[in-house]
């Protein structure tokens, strides 16, 4: 047979993937495993919303909708970045609505690079980010944030990777894995950056709403000089528990925008018609089970912290946002697949190892905290019990 793609060979796998089948062969096994690796909430989608997708199937929304967005959904969300953001330059021509924030990402690489493009990727870093670069035959150049300064991104450390080949910056705030929150001189370092570069900026939000302890969250694209060459990704996954209705949306400037609903009508054609009267409901009704999911998150993560810090040979400084903790295991040289491995093998807990968010994650483990109280109680005493050990 003829040569299949070199461009998806080249992509590495993930790291993590032998790990969650050897978690899912324990537990198929009738061992208890606790299941920490994932990224979604454990709880359902809040009820007016789902009542929303049921009313829009039963009066026959089930037909292609506008290949961009609903005029409802996009003017939902215009309405939400002018609200909660700050943004007020984004019209709803300026809006495209996506099936999940995961492909949101790839259009906003497939239209703004070309081959050889270089794409500052901060380390660590979501795992799909430079894979997805690599997909968009660009090259992920990945900058380290400091472990040793809890992953402060600083201007000085930026521009060493910037280079005549640069196009663009990938940015997560608040960020899966590291929890981190971009402060006031984190959000001046990259708009100085990027100005001074003529880079394009991708502003990850999708966890804006899950925040602690006072931590605020401040759009990048409200900076002055950054509506020209910045690319909002949000979406419904984390916010609304809504990880499985695959909807999500990128808002952005007009040029890249207009590349965007080429892109999408020549490939997906759409997010799924009804999913966007869900969005709607979302976005417009009541927020409060938003704040009751993270008050939640809130109350585990003390929890988790408190348990932590009473660990020797683990340190976890206290997240700002998002629903994981990356605690560095400090007592030990193994690597963080191999804690990873012995955290599955011997405690049965199921983690993601840092070393899967780049080289700069390497010594942490990530642990999700959006699972329930009592399995995050279970997993303290495990770890307790396994860290002298390790
Ligand atoms: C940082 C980050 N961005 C984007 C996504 C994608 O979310 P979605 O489920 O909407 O594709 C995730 C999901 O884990 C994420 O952690």
């Amino acid at each position: 047979m003829k040569k299949l793609s070199q461009l998806i060979e080249s992509v590495p796998g993930s790291p993590t993937t032998l790990m969650m089948q050897k978690g899912r062969e324990l537990a198929a096994a009738g061992h208890d495993v606790i299941n920490l690796a994932g990224g979604e909430p454990d709880f359902d989608t809040p009820g007016h919303i789902v009542e929303a997708a049921f009313k829009a199937i039963q009066a026959g929304d089930t037909h292609y909708p506008p290949s961009f967005g609903t005029p409802a959904l996009l003017e939902a969300i215009v309405a939400k970045l002018k609200r909660e953001n700050n943004v007020h330059h984004i019209t709803p021509a300026q809006v495209l609505v996506t099936p999940g924030g995961k492909w949101a990402i790839y259009v906003t690489l497939a239209v703004t690079l070309n081959p050889g493009d270089e794409v500052l990727v901060l380390d660590p870093s979501w795992v799909s980010y430079a894979p997805m670069v690599q997909l968009n035959r660009g090259v992920p150049v990945r900058v380290p944030l400091p472990s040793s300064d809890n992953f402060t991104i600083g201007e000085d450390l930026l521009r060493r990777y910037i280079s005549p080949r640069s196009k663009l910056i990938m940015v997560n705030s608040p960020n899966n894995p590291t929890g981190r929150v971009l402060t006031r001189s984190e959000i001046d370092a990259i708009v100085k950056v990027s100005v001074e570069h003529d880079l394009y900026v991708m502003t990850d939000e999708i966890y804006e709403h899950i925040l602690f302890d006072g931590a605020q969250h401040m759009s990048l694209a409200a900076e002055p000089d950054m509506a020209k060459r910045t690319i909002i990704v949000n979406g419904f996954s984390k916010a609304y528990a809504m990880t499985g209705w695959r909807l999500a949306w990128l808002a952005g400037p007009a040029p890249v925008m207009k590349l965007a609903r080429t892109y999408q009508t020549q490939s997906i054609t759409s997010a799924a018609s009804f999913t966007m009267a869900a969005g709607v409901a979302a976005l417009n009704g009541p927020q409060d089970r938003v704040h009751e999911m993270t008050a939640a998150y809130a109350q585990r993560r003390r929890f988790m912290l408190d348990a932590l810090e009473e660990i020797p040979g683990i340190e976890c400084p206290p997240i700002e946002g998002a629903f994981y903790i990356f605690p560095k295991f400090t007592a030990t040289n193994k690597g963080s697949l191999e804690i990873a491995n012995i955290l599955l093998e011997k405690a049965l807990i199921s983690t993601t190892p840092g070393i899967a968010f780049g080289e700069a994650g390497e010594g942490h483990v990530r642990f999700s905290i959006a699972t329930h109280m009592h399995d995050l109680e279970r997993t303290a005493e495990r770890l307790a019990q396994l860290a002298p050990t390790l």
